[in-house]
């Protein structure tokens, strides 16, 4: 497992990064696909900068 980004909800960057590479490339998109994000929200920026660092690497 890599390193946890969610810890509420004990979701690893890999988990992040392929749901983002799979589509889920807003806040709402990945709470929906991998319930990281829905518990104290302290993960919001750590999220928010993989979802810029996934979609910047698709361009
Ligand atoms: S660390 Fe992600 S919601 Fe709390």
């Amino acid at each position: 497992m890599s390193k946890i980004i969610c810890i509420c909800s004990q979701i690893d960057e890999d988990t992040l990064r392929q749901a983002i590479q799979a589509g889920a490339d807003t806040l709402e998109a990945i709470q929906e696909e991998t319930t990281a994000n829905t518990g104290c929200l302290g993960c919001t920026r750590r999220i928010l900068a993989l979802i810029e660092d996934e979609t910047n690497k698709a361009k």
